[in-house]
């Protein structure tokens, strides 16, 4: 059975994890805590240089060093971060004698999604830090349905939440002050087309605290932003006649959005699908399950071909693997 060894490191978070086919073997994570603000990417790379060669033998040391393959996460992401991943990801490949394999980070956290749940052929809403999408499968391609046309959720909760004086990352602070408020102020709805956006909101939020409690703005921010990424995630989901819907990224931990995605869901009579809160957000082991099953279907990255790819959209890669 192939184990292949994956990394990840497309932001704030340095993780290696090797999988085979049954479950995560080992996992070693590494997280950067800006001291001051939000991440600094230059910061961040360093800290994933330092960081690797730890990381990757404490992983190695619980599984054994025989390897098939080594994944990386080639994109999207933060430049420097990835670069310092990916340029470890191919000393790592050559002196293990072993394919690499870069593969799309937004593909992996649905691919895990669908391994670590029931979930088989779902429209995934992908919402992290960077990242705010609604993508599901057709023709041999993850498709993006809809997607934010600015910030993703996450930075705009984590950017309200840094002016308000909330400390990073901010989402878990806006849910828990969002629970102890008593009125809804009305904020900036923006869904574009299947698109949407969400620079406007953060600064209307910011706005809105001159006149309204930190609790009633917290409450509003959230049921605003996520009533937008349900509301396109209900119309892809009406557009592909797909009866399954699977949460992704580090803003899926927010209780509150599940409820809404739940009962959305739950209206139309279809499944809602989430992960647990370890492969929700950025980790080691998608890298290394999506690495799986693309080693597993043939596929292999040249060196002259693993370039760290910032931009890399999930419709750029084929899906060969279903
Ligand atoms: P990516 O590289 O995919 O953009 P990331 O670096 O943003 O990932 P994630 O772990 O996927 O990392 O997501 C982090 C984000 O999730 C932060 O913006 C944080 O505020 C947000 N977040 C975490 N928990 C919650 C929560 N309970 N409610 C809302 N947002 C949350
Ligand atoms: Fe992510």
């Amino acid at each position: 059975m192939p184990k292949i060894l994956g990394l990840e490191g497309t932001a704030w978070n340095l993780s290696a994890a090797v999988v085979d086919e049954k479950d995560v073997i080992a996992e070693t994570t590494a997280t950067y805590m800006p001291t001051t603000g939000g991440i600094h990417p230059r910061e961040a790379a360093q800290h994933h240089a330092s960081h690797i060669a730890k990381v990757v033998k404490e992983t190695l040391k619980i599984c054994g060093k025989d390897i098939d393959a080594v994944a990386f996460s080639q994109g999207p992401g933060l430049g420097p971060c990835l670069r310092t991943v990916a340029t470890a990801a191919r000393a790592l490949a050559l002196s293990m004698e072993v394919p690499l394999i870069g593969v799309n980070h937004c593909i992996a956290h649905i691919e895990v999604g669908r391994w670590k749940t029931k979930a088989c052929d779902p429209v995934t809403l992908y919402v992290s830090g960077a990242n705010s999408q609604v993508l599901a499968y057709r023709a041999g391609r993850y498709r993006v349905f809809g997607e934010t046309l600015d910030i993703g959720i996450g930075n705009a909760l984590d950017k309200f939440a840094r002016f308000a004086g909330l400390p990073h990352p901010g989402g878990p602070k806006v849910e828990e002050l969002a629970k102890k408020a008593t009125r809804y102020t009305p904020l900036p709805y923006t869904v574009k087309g299947m698109d949407f956006s969400f620079s406007g909101l953060t600064t209307a939020a910011q706005e809105a605290l001159k006149s309204s409690t930190l609790q009633d703005v917290c409450h509003s921010f959230q049921e605003t932003a996520f009533a937008m990424l349900v509301e396109v995630t209900e119309r892809a989901v009406a557009h592909t006649g797909k009866n399954e819907v699977l949460l992704a990224g580090g803003v899926g931990a927010n209780v509150r959005l599940r409820e809404m995605l739940a009962l959305m869901c739950e209206d139309r009579g279809i499944e809602f699908y989430a992960p647990e809160k370890r492969f929700m957000g950025d980790n080691g082991a998608m890298i290394a399950y999506l690495g799986l099953l693309m080693y597993k279907s043939g596929y292999r990255t040249a060196i002259e071909d693993s370039k760290a790819n910032p931009n890399f959209r999930p419709d750029d890669a084929e899906v060969m693997w279903r």
